[in-house]
């Protein structure tokens, strides 16, 4: 067998979405892609949401957005993607690592203010495959310090925290609409935001410093970070499909939890009561993954290890001590988490996990 850390969930509503693109001989920014903005301010209640290329770009342009200046310095996970930490340094600020909950996988209050500092504007904290914990908290302890929340939620489409969509706590947040994502326009991204201001700067960045195509005239120096209706289109059809993806993504997760309950090594995630999650990846821990996983790998079984520690990252490394996102990355692992997976796969995933403790590593 092998089987694929993860394959989009795509098919013919897709190919129809994109032919009625060529069809239309409109491949280009158009009505798709207003419409994918306005379906994912209506899914998060939020009064803006803007398309971009990618969840990278997004984080971009909400940081310059909302005023991240050269110089401030804006905390960050030390456990995330690189984009999170890499776009502050884009934005010439720099980023703080703290470190992150061993339950939620995410920075907490505590955390974070164990790494302030004076130059800090913005606190940017991080979903992880598909859950959050305490963003109230975060939220409050931002407004108390007079800096700004931004969420990188680039996993979390259709996460709710305590009934509001993951994403909306700060003054903007960013997702990502890559292959991997729960809803996938190849790539794609989106800042969303109650701000009208935040709202038009992005809005400038996007389109070459002018909101106003068609003149050649700009208000500013600015980037090209438009998505296409080709990609608005693929959203779109995905969006039709994300209750369904959303619930199998859970039945999914709790095949793996009741076939692999009796192995004492394994433990899965634990998620917030206040959470609503979406099970972006089937993660486990154990003693030691790296072993685990090229065992996996060499039985067809495409497990992939979790983030790397940003403060060991070649641009970023500094000597912090940052244990639990040590540890994470040391015990966790990502099993295959296609949604289409089927139980066979599911079996397969679990026996093979079983034969490597059952052969006394
Ligand atoms: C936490 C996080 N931030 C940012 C990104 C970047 O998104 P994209 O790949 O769309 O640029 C990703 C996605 O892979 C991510 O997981």
């Amino acid at each position: 067998m092998n089987i694929p850390q993860y394959v989009p969930y795509i098919g013919d509503e897709e190919k129809e979405a994109l032919c009625r693109c060529i069809d239309d001989q409109w491949i280009t920014s158009g009505k798709r892609v207003a419409e994918f903005e306005h379906r994912i301010a209506k899914l998060c209640d939020v009064k803006h949401a803007v398309t971009v290329s990618n969840g990278t770009v997004a984080i971009y342009a909400m940081l310059k957005a909302c005023g991240v200046n050269p110089g401030d310095h804006v905390i960050v996970p030390d456990f995330t993607f690189i984009a999170t930490a890499s776009m502050v340094v884009m934005a010439r600020a720099k980023p703080i690592f703290a470190d992150i909950d061993p339950i939620s996988l995410c920075i907490t209050p505590e955390s974070i203010d164990k790494v302030m500092d004076d130059k800090v504007t913005a606190v940017m904290p991080v979903g992880m495959y598909g859950q959050c914990s305490r963003w109230d908290e975060i939220r409050e302890y931002c407004y108390a310090k007079n800096i700004l929340m931004v969420e990188d939620s680039a996993q979390d489409i259709g996460v709710f925290y305590k009934k509001k969509a993951v994403g909306t706590y700060g003054i903007a947040g960013t997702f990502s609409m890559y292959g991997d994502k729960c809803i996938s326009c190849g790539e794609g991204g989106m800042v969303v935001t109650d701000s009208t201001e935040i709202y038009h700067k992005v809005l400038r960045q996007k389109f070459h410093g002018n909101t106003s195509m068609g003149k050649y005239i700009h208000d500013q120096a600015g980037w090209n970070f438009r998505m296409s209706d080709l990609n608005a289109a693929v959203g779109l059809a995905q969006l039709n499909k994300l209750d369904f993806i959303i619930k199998k993504k859970k039945e999914n997760e709790a095949k793996f939890k009741a076939l692999l309950k009796g192995v004492s090594q394994v433990r899965f995630m634990d998620i917030d009561m206040m959470c609503e999650n979406v099970p972006f990846r089937n993660v486990i821990f154990v003693p030691e993954a790296k072993p685990l996983i090229e065992y996996l790998v060499s039985k067809g079984v495409m497990a992939r290890p979790l983030f790397y520690p940003m403060h060991r990252q070649p641009p970023f490394q500094t000597y912090v001590d940052m244990p639990v996102t040590d540890k994470v990355n040391k015990e966790g692992l990502s099993l295959p988490s296609s949604v289409a997976l089927t139980d066979k796969e599911i079996e397969y995933v679990c026996s093979t996990t079983k034969d490597f403790y059952h052969n006394s590593h």
